[in-house]
């Protein structure tokens, strides 16, 4: 309380726009490998799309062109473009570079003034640009390096071998994939032809901003538990701003509904307020099949004005582990949502292109709404490919399409020096602040068979690595992966499991290594019933 009093309370100005964006999707970008390609193409975009569309080379998906296009991605590529900026804009004293998805490892320049660098296609980022390297004519450069040798020069340099050095001859793909923040079948699957891509494939703007003025974000919102006695709901928002100590008016309304909140607080940077919603005031998400899938607009005010908003449902998931009576070993393992036990239907998600800039938001609903039209009504979003676009959750939202998502993790041994645990424990904060609203996402799981890859060593490592390499499991995934997901997604609306398949509380009581782990009667497994004969 005293504390408070001694706060600097600023007085805060709202202009009609207090931010000042400069997108730079679109054409005119120039490609080159400083060797025999040089084009003009479209951001969202990657080097193969982009030339293809310059009739530089065939469409990638025919004959053996994923093995005769190779080269490419040996090469290092430079993305540039022209832009100017206005004397309103540079006159602003904070001005920030944001890239939401880039792929993946660059250096950004502009004027010649180094702005910053990415490792990671899953997480966004964002860059401070000094004033000095900006003038009335601009060009950005990002410098991509190859993202096969960038790997390979992280496998040689790590001090432990983690393998597989390389997927199945068969598949004629690159090596090292699980060195490099990046689609692990971008690099070549059995499913798949490898292409790794490499371009800037989401949305990439600059910022002004005056740090005089204050600029709230809403960073995520998240119907965390419900409360069985008091029958209301726990919301948990989190707001972030570009200043500290002052005072402000924060409102919230959940559109369609009499419900809203109002309160005055003191801001240090972020802002995280949990509010209660009664139950009476909503009708409840249900799973395709089992109700309507009712969703309703969380909006954020401050001092009245509006500054962002999650579309939201609220449902309760239960994954249920239940013992079997005397003498029957194993344990049950299904979903109980809403009260309602729900016998589910579903399939697995892969990747819809090599691409990503091909897949449209109608291509998204295609094969979404083709799953709820066949009665499905939960899909894996599996471990060895993407987190999706924000389309993709809305739709399964609207669908009552649940989804069981794993983190890009697959059939391997991941390093764990503390470089990547830190990439992968900003991916975790990320994508879970990202994707927590969508009441479509009910359970998250650390990785896909990679659990498998110890109990049934894969990869013959040998008896005197075991403990090391069980020890290095558990700090990516229990230590890492599980924890970041605790610190942002909290209550108890959204189970997690360490790997697809498990073994369930039992893998948990093996210490995450279940040595059984196939067995049937506990957690899920992987049935790969076809004949291959
Ligand atoms: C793209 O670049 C060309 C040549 O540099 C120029 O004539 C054209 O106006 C530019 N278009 C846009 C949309 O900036
Ligand atoms: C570019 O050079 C590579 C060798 O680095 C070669 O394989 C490829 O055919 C060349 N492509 C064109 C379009 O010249
Ligand atoms: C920041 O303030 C300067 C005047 O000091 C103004 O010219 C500029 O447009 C402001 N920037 C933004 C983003 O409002
Ligand atoms: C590609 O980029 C990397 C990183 O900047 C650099 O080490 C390497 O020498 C470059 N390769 C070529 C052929 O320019
Ligand atoms: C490899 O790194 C681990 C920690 O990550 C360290 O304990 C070990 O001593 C290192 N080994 C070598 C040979 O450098
Ligand atoms: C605000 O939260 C972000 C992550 O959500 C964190 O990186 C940052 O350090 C926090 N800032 C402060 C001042 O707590
Ligand atoms: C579903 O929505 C329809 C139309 O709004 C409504 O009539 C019905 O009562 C709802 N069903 C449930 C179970 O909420
Ligand atoms: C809220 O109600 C309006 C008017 O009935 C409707 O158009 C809109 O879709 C509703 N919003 C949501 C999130 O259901
Ligand atoms: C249950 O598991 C134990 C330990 O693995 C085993 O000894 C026992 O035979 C099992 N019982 C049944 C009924 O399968
Ligand atoms: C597994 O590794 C051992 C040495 O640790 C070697 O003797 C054996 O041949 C390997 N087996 C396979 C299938 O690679
Ligand atoms: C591995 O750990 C187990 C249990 O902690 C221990 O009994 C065993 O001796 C260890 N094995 C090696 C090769 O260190």
């Amino acid at each position: 309380m005293l504390q408070q009093l001694l706060y600097i309370f600023l007085i805060i100005f709202i202009s009609s726009s207090n931010s000042n964006r400069l997108s730079l999707i679109g054409n005119n970008w120039t490609i080159t490998n400083n060797i025999n390609h040089t084009a003009q193409g479209t951001i969202p975009g990657t080097i193969h799309t982009i030339l293809f569309a310059a009739k530089q080379i065939p469409e990638p998906y025919l004959d053996y062109n994923d093995l005769d296009l190779r080269y490419l991605i040996y090469n290092n590529w430079t993305f540039t473009k022209k832009f100017d900026l206005f004397s309103d804009f540079l006159a602003s004293n904070q001005i920030t570079i944001h890239l939401e998805q880039i792929d993946t490892v660059a250096a950004i320049t502009i004027n010649n003034c180094l702005i910053g660098r990415t490792n990671s296609m899953f997480i966004s980022y964002t860059f401070h640009v000094a004033n000095s390297c900006l003038k009335f004519d601009n060009e950005i450069s990002v410098d991509f390096e190859s993202p096969v040798l960038y790997a390979l020069k992280q496998a040689n340099t790590y001090n432990d071998t983690v393998p597989p050095d390389c997927p199945p001859s068969v598949v004629r793909g690159e090596c090292y994939v699980q060195f490099i923040r990046k689609e692990p079948s971008s690099f070549g699957w059995g499913f798949g032809p490898t292409f790794a891509p490499i371009g800037i494939t989401g949305d990439i703007y600059l910022e002004a901003v005056n740090t005089t003025e204050i600029v709230i974000q809403l960073e995520s919102v998240n119907v965390a538990s419900y409360n069985v006695k008091t029958k209301s709901w726990q919301v948990d928002v989190l707001l972030s701003s570009n200043n500290d100590q002052f005072e402000s008016k924060i409102k919230f309304i959940l559109e369609n509904t009499t419900w809203s909140y109002e309160t005055l607080v003191i801001f240090n940077h972020n802002l995280s307020i949990t509010v209660s919603i009664s139950d009476e005031l909503i009708s409840r998400w249900w799973p395709n099949g089992y109700g309507n899938q009712s969703l309703y607009n969380f909006v954020v005010f401050n001092q009245e004005k509006v500054i962002d908003s999650r579309l939201i449902g609220f449902r309760t998931v239960q994954l249920v582990q239940n013992k079997y009576r005397t003498g029957i070993n194993g344990t049950s393992f299904y979903f109980v949502i809403n009260s309602q036990s729900i016998f589910i239907k579903g399939s697995n998600w892969i990747p819809s292109d090599s691409f990503q800039e091909r897949v449209s938001d109608e291509k998204y609903e295609r094969l979404l709404r083709s799953a709820q039209l066949a009665n499905m009504n939960m899909i894996r979003v599996w471990g060895g490919g993407i987190y999706e676009r924000n389309s993709f959750y809305e739709l399964a939202d609207r669908l009552g399409i649940m989804l069981w998502h794993d983190f890009m993790f697959a059939c391997s041994l991941y390093p764990v020096n503390d470089e990547f645990l830190k990439n992968v424990h900003d991916e975790v904060i990320y994508q879970v602040k990202r994707l927590q609203s969508h009441p479509s996402i009910v359970l998250w799981s650390g990785n896909n068979e990679n659990e498998a890859v110890i109990a049934e060593n894969w990869y013959n490592v040998s008896q005197e690595k075991m403990n090391k390499t069980k020890d290095d499991y558990r700090k990516l995934y229990i230590h890492t992966v599980m924890n970041a997901i605790q610190q942002v997604d909290q209550g108890n609306n959204r189970p997690f499991v360490s790997s697809s398949p498990s073994n369930g509380l039992e893998t948990i009581a093996e210490n995450y290594i279940a040595r059984d782990h196939e067995d049937s009667l506990y957690g899920d497994v992987h049935f790969y019933g076809l004949s291959l004969s």
